[in-house]
């Protein structure tokens, strides 16, 4: 099974906004925009990114939040339409917020990420109810548990928690699809000192205590722009820990240019996996993506 793992698109539209919506922290981040991020995740690159999801051959895609820049409707819509664009249906696309996706508290109240966005983290057990997460979808051998760090947090925070409610499912969900390649989706790194304190994933603690008794096969999160690889413990062996650089920042640093990595799951037989990693990367010269060189993880 070939999965695509793509992070951080930070779609940016503001045709359709209110004025309203800006009051507050809004502005603040628009200004920010302003001045390094809109340049930064230009749509072509998104639209390219969606041509290149289309041409290779994969059998799911999962997308590790910060699907936006400022949480607004417009946004929103703009990366529905780029997921709806996909050959893969979404059953086959699995998506989480990132702390930019409940940007403002209007966003988080009315749960706007998971209004415009159901179809794609629906979990298996209650498809046609308002997603929840942790949701949990089963995929052959592959078991994608997705969870929820997002939160909105006064400026210059950008950190994320997970609760004490969503680590107890997760948990249980980890429990209960042992034997399977269990994938856990995460906005925030889970690391024992990943980020400064501003940017860190509060309650990680807890969760690498989870993981360390329940194990878990591999872990995706986004939020760093940058390829990192770490590993957490778990019961029988490191727990590979994966992070993936935006997916469409353009730079010409060719350790930062717009990436996406895609993991072949092997299954050597009753729960016995491992998985290789390979990595498509923006090419400005051609406007498309093409296959790069095997991702130069930092930690
Ligand atoms: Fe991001
Ligand atoms: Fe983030």
């Amino acid at each position: 099974m070939r999965i695509a793992h793509i992070s951080d698109l930070h779609a940016f539209e503001l045709k359709g906004a209110a004025l309203w919506q800006f009051l507050g922290k809004r502005s603040l981040g628009l200004l920010n925009m302003w001045r390094k991020r809109a340049a930064g995740h230009p749509l072509h690159i998104l639209d390219a990114l969606c041509r290149d999801l289309n041409r290779v051959s994969v059998d799911h895609i999962v997308a590790t939040g910060d699907l936006t820049n400022l949480s607004l409707p417009s946004e929103l819509a703009r990366a529905r339409k780029a997921l709806d664009s996909l050959r893969l249906g979404p059953r086959e696309i699995s998506v989480i917020p990132g702390n930019h996706d409940v940007y403002a508290w209007d966003a988080y109240l009315r749960r706007s990420f998971e209004t415009h966005l159901a179809p794609y983290c629906a979990g298996d057990d209650l498809p046609s109810e308002p997603p929840h997460f942790p949701y949990v979808r089963v995929r052959g051998p592959v078991a994608i548990i997705g969870c929820s760090t997002a939160l909105p947090s006064p400026p210059p925070l950008a950190d994320g928690w997970l609760g004490t409610p969503q680590l107890k499912a997760i948990g249980q969900a980890l429990d209960a699809q042992k034997g399977r390649f269990r994938i856990l989706l995460i906005h925030h790194p889970p690391l024992p000192q990943s980020l400064d304190l501003l940017r860190a994933l509060r309650d990680r603690r807890a969760l690498q205590k989870i993981l360390r008794k329940l194990g878990c096969e591999l872990i995706l999160h986004g939020h760093e722009h940058r390829d990192v690889r770490s590993a957490l413990p778990g019961p029988t062996g490191d727990i590979p820990v994966i992070g993936v650089g935006s997916a469409t920042y353009s730079d010409p640093r060719p350790d930062r240019a717009a990436r996406y990595n895609i993991y072949t799951v092997i299954e050597n037989g009753p729960a016995r996996f491992e998985f290789r990693v390979e990595q498509r990367v923006y090419s400005p010269a051609q406007g498309e993506f093409a296959q790069g060189a095997a991702p130069q993880h930092g930690t």
